[in-house]
């Protein structure tokens, strides 16, 4: 377990030494949520770095990181604990043969520790080697609004009720960060205990230190060219922008197939590491990429 960062500046170093690249704007938001334990809310296109941001903090804070997948139709149930009935079931009909003491015992051994499941939100709330854990509570957007509700009230209190057991609180609140995709607006109640911050795509410079985070094979002639093009795609009028993880991906496509340079045959060729669907890789075909490429590299030309 490593101590909080004590400034934006440790902040972005801690974050940057898992690898990941911070804006000062990001850094400042993570320091104060970890500063006031505030959870923290994060919004932004696909594949912008949201989920990677709470995996970099429990690797750089050396703490566990919980996750809990959002989903149509997720319940509470799902989320903090289930009664294993399967195995309480064979528990009960071996008990049906022994003494009537054992059954007795069993009976009260039903709805213990021994046949409850933790699922996430439990597992963060119960008591960690390490220090309090990270929780990520990964695409809230997909879920509906009764699980939010639900959600507001455990992240209030950070105490979970299980009828059987009791409440459990823990000891020390987890590092909260949610993320969503704002594929629907999540409830102000819930935004309002948050700290909120929107990850945009990032500027030329920071995506040049991705690349080179993530994908150190690539040699700089070859990313900026790669970032350029990108970025130029990003200002044009598709359905699905690339992000950084589609930048990443293409780099590693190229170099695998040794390319040290861009043209229009080989953007055709690797373009499905890009962009996944049909009617933006349509859109770049014909003169389309040519042209974007003209326009990235010209914007690489020095002025
Ligand atoms: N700033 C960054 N520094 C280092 N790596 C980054 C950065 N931004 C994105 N990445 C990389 O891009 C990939 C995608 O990031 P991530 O999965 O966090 O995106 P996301 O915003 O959660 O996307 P989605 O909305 O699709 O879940 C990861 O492999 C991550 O390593
Ligand atoms: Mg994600």
């Amino acid at each position: 377990m490593t101590d909080l960062p004590d400034s934006i500046e440790a902040t972005e170093t801690l974050l940057a030494g898992a690898g990941y690249v911070s804006s000062r704007a990001l850094a400042t938001v993570v320091f104060l949520s970890l500063k006031l334990g505030r959870p923290l809310f994060l919004e932004g296109e696909a594949g912008v770095g949201k989920t990677e941001i709470a995996k970099a903090l429990a690797a750089g804070l050396d703490r566990r990181l919980i996750r809990l997948q959002c989903y149509e139709g997720l319940d509470a149930a799902s989320a903090v604990y289930e009664w294993n009935f399967p195995a309480q079931m064979v528990a009960i009909r071996t008990a049906e043969a022994t003494a009537a003491a054992d059954r007795q015992a069993l009976t009260e051994e039903l709805f213990s520790d021994r046949f409850l499941i933790r699922r996430p939100l439990l597992e963060a709330m119960s008591p960690q080697d390490g220090g309090a854990p990270v929780l990520l509570i990964d695409e809230l957007d997909r879920t509906d609004e009764p699980f939010e509700a639900f959600l507001l009230e455990a992240l209030s209190d950070f105490q979970v009720t299980i009828p059987e057991l009791g409440t459990i609180t823990a000891p020390e609140p987890p590092i909260v960060i949610l993320t969503s995709n704002r594929t629907r607006e999540v409830h102000d109640a819930l935004k309002r205990r948050c700290l909120y911050h929107w990850v945009d795509y990032p500027s030329f410079e920071r995506e040049m230190a991705v690349l080179q985070s993530r994908a150190p094979e690539a040699r700089e002639e070859l990313s900026r060219q790669v970032v350029a093009f990108v970025q130029q795609l990003r200002a044009e009028d598709l359905f699905k922008k690339p992000g950084v993880a589609e930048t990443i991906d293409w780099a590693k496509c190229l170099v695998a197939l040794d390319h040290v340079e861009l043209s229009p045959a080989v953007i055709a060729d690797t373009l499905g590491a890009l962009l996944k669907y049909q009617d933006d890789i349509q859109k770049l075909q014909g003169s389309e990429a040519r042209r974007i490429l003209d326009e990235s590299k010209a914007a690489l030309e020095p002025v």
